[in-house]
């Protein structure tokens, strides 16, 4: 079941009514909500393509469409934004579902009526008295595009978990605080509390009813009597309402007086009795005693929290992400099934590369791709000192000796001219790091290695640390598709593009490289024949053919691999994940868009350049800051904006200066200046696409206010 409006009154209560019915998602546009037992997402409903995807991804049955601007004067003052959501996000989601067996119900409203005669029927013509009326009205003609759509006219009460109040709940608030209140006893309706429409809906979901139907309290009655309901339900005082007429107040758009709701067609149409407004009210307090004000409130503030702490980079997993895992769990195969390979096959075409072998860690695939690669004692590897260690461990693994190669002090890469320097005749490998999602110069790395292989005649491979690199271009190409190089390595820790918990790949286009690669991710052993030492032992003659048998049991351990298998139910969470790579990137995108543009003329801050050969699909936003002219120590930099919600990053501690490569290789501070001085004034801020817009402008504003304050 798919909800829009979640953060709103109805679509929060709906949620919470049907969490235990039906899978929810729930959508939100700028008030992120979290519902134990529910997924929620943003989603900018307005915009065609974002509801298209969404539809696409989850495949609803039922869509429940309540989000709309209700605020009746701020309708009319900004009939613009009241078209775009009550109208346009209307059609967008009948468009999405229009050729799809879902079942659309949408909630209008009493206003579509025009408020004189009362006991209107759906027959009864329509006459809106404001803007949010009409717009409601166009909706729901919208809707009708949908055959077999459902659409209430209502008027509601409940529990909101914004602070905003529906009627109800203010008049509880001010008579619970003494407050005289004021009461229009010329204004009637016939109110329902959600959670009484959420039953109506629940039947009519139950009887497949379609068509347009008022649901509404069977015994209407003025908002003044409404509230005497809730003072003597309540024990309250009734004495501090006021009745006045309607007339005297001075609303900006127009309301009827009588909008109460014939409610026959909806009673007949599924045999089922609406509650009174006695009733409603009733249940109303039942509820307030049962504490689900709180419990509603609860969700919210937790949300917030979440949101007050923004870490500098974590996973976005939502409900097709669950649903994909929970396939698996429940199939017979949770490792070693079809779907690593499925997820192989699918990251290979995505990067356009001719295979994939996936693993447990982005660590494990650089070992293999290593191993693969022949790294060995007496061999050298070339990497960056400005990379996670991982990038260079994988060749002490081996046994071979890492090297370092200074960075390019613009892009953070490694400087293909100081690879050259480097570059020796026991040099077996180099692997380029694309830092934080910039591909390093490979045009230029490969010139070379190919020039030091002439040199020095034999084989130099090139494995791409693409880590931080997923869905970057270069030149472009997709990097993973190794046009410039031998393998390349991906990363799915939880922080990267796309997760699958732990995991890592390493792609190639080459067919002896991709077996090897295979054979070391499980302890080197092949069931291939073609790849076995001794063929003739994997065969026996067949009593009835000619062909000779293979023995089913047979396998080789032809090297000394390890067991760095990823399993099914990781693979199913990467192929889900791997379908929303584009929208991760269009969002990280933004960001950085936002960012570069609110940084790029504080003085103390360099943001990040961009070589014109790639396109960085930034998996790390790093600014570099001048602390001394800020007048801060970068610690004290930190630790404020930490007390702030805003967590920042070091990327990374120069690799040569850690005391394992100190004491074992011999390198010292000093060696690699650039890389150095880059680390002196580093600083990765948030970035993922799960960030909202509000978290991205408080980003800015506390970075901003903390550059500036000292400087
Ligand atoms: C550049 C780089 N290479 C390799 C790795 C290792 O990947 P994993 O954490 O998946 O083992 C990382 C992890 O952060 C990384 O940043």
């Amino acid at each position: 079941m798919l909800i829009t409006g979640v953060s709103g009154l109805l679509g929060n209560n709906l949620a919470y009514y049907f969490k235990d019915k039906y899978e929810i998602l729930g959508l939100y546009n700028s008030h992120p909500v979290t519902i134990d037992g529910i997924y929620t997402e943003r989603c900018q409903l307005f915009q065609p393509d974002e509801i298209k995807r969404i539809i696409s991804d989850y495949h609803p049955k039922i869509v429940i469409h309540c989000a709309s601007l209700t605020n009746i004067d701020e309708c009319e003052i900004d009939k613009d934004g009241t078209k775009k959501i009550n109208v346009l996000a209307t059609k967008n989601i009948v468009e999405a579902v229009r050729d799809r067996d879902v079942k659309l119900i949408y909630i209008s409203s009493d206003s579509v009526y025009e408020g004189v005669k009362g006991d209107y029927s759906e027959d009864d013509r329509i006459g809106p008295q404001n803007y949010y009326g009409l717009s409601k009205y166009e909706g729901e003609l919208e809707v009708f595009k949908k055959e077999n759509a459902l659409v209430f006219r209502t008027n509601i009460f409940g529990w909101n978990i914004q602070n905003k109040k529906s009627l109800g709940e203010w008049i509880l608030g001010e008579l619970k605080a003494k407050q005289r209140i004021n009461g229009f006893k010329d204004a009637y309706f016939s109110t329902i509390y959600t959670m009484e429409l959420a039953r109506v809906i629940d039947i009519s979901i139950k009887k497949d009813l379609t068509g347009l139907y008022n649901c509404g309290g069977l015994d209407p009655c003025s908002k003044y009597e409404f509230g005497l309901k809730i003072a003597d339900c309540f024990g309250l005082d009734k004495t501090l309402i006021t009745p006045i007429s309607i007339d005297d107040s001075n609303f900006k758009a127009k309301r009827g007086k009588n909008l109460t709701l014939n409610v026959n067609k909806l009673q007949k149409g599924f045999d089922y009795r609406l509650p009174t407004i006695n009733h409603s009210v009733e249940a109303f307090y039942r509820d307030y005693k049962c504490g689900l004000p709180e419990e509603i409130r609860r969700n919210q503030v937790e949300a917030q929290e979440k949101s007050v702490f923004i870490p500098y980079g974590r996973q976005w997993i939502d409900a097709s992400d669950v649903q994909a895992v929970n396939t698996v769990m429940s199939s017979r195969r949770i490792t070693q099934g079809p779907k690593v390979e499925e997820f192989e096959d699918a990251l290979a075409e995505y990067c356009g590369a001719k295979h994939g072998v996936a693993v447990n860690s982005g660590t494990s695939a650089l070992h293999i791709a290593c191993c693969a690669a022949g790294v060995g004692e007496g061999n050298e590897v070339i990497s960056s000192p400005i990379t996670f260690v991982a990038s260079t461990n994988c060749a002490v693994y081996c046994g071979a000796k890492p090297v370092f190669a200074d960075i390019d002090k613009r892009t953070y890469n490694i400087s293909p001219e100081e690879i050259e320097k480097r570059i020796t005749e026991r040099t077996r490998a180099i692997i380029p790091v694309h830092f934080a999602g910039q591909s390093c110069d490979m045009a230029t790395i490969s010139q070379v290695v190919r020039s030091a292989e002439k040199k020095y005649g034999h084989k130099i491979f090139i494995i791409e640390d693409a880590c931080h690199a997923l869905g970057s271009k270069y030149q472009n190409t997709q990097v993973g598709s190794s046009p410039f190089s031998d393998m390349t390595v991906l990363s799915f820790h939880p922080v990267k593009h796309i997760t699958t918990g732990e995991g890592g790949a390493v792609l190639t286009n080459d067919e002896k490289l991709y077996r090897k690669l295979k054979r070391f991710r499980s302890h080197g052993i092949t069931s291939t024949p073609g790849e076995f030492i001794y063929e003739n032992l994997a065969f026996q003659a067949s009593s009835v053919g000619r062909q000779p048998l293979m023995i089913p049991w047979y396998y080789e351990q032809v090297d000394l691999g390890y067991n760095y298998r990823i399993t099914d139910i990781q693979c199913a969470l990467g192929l889900s994940q791997l379908r929303k790579l584009h929208k991760f990137r269009d969002r990280r995108r933004k960001i950085v868009n936002r960012y570069n543009e609110a940084f790029s003329s504080i003085e103390p801050i360099r943001i990040p350049f961009e070589s014109e050969d790639c396109d960085s699909n930034f998996h790390l936003y790093v600014l570099l800051f001048d602390f001394d002219q800020i007048g801060i120590q970068r610690t004290e930099f930190m630790n404020e904006l930490k007390s702030r919600g805003v967590q920042t990053q070091v990327h990374y501690i120069p690799v040569h200066t850690q005391p394992y490569y100190q004491q074992n290789f011999g390198t010292k501070w000093g060696d690699y200046p650039n890389g150095e001085e880059y680390y002196q004034k580093c600083l990765s801020i948030p970035l993922f696409p799960a960030m909202t817009e509000l978290d991205v402008e408080r980003v800015i504003n506390e970075i901003t206010d903390l550059a500036r304050g000292k400087s």
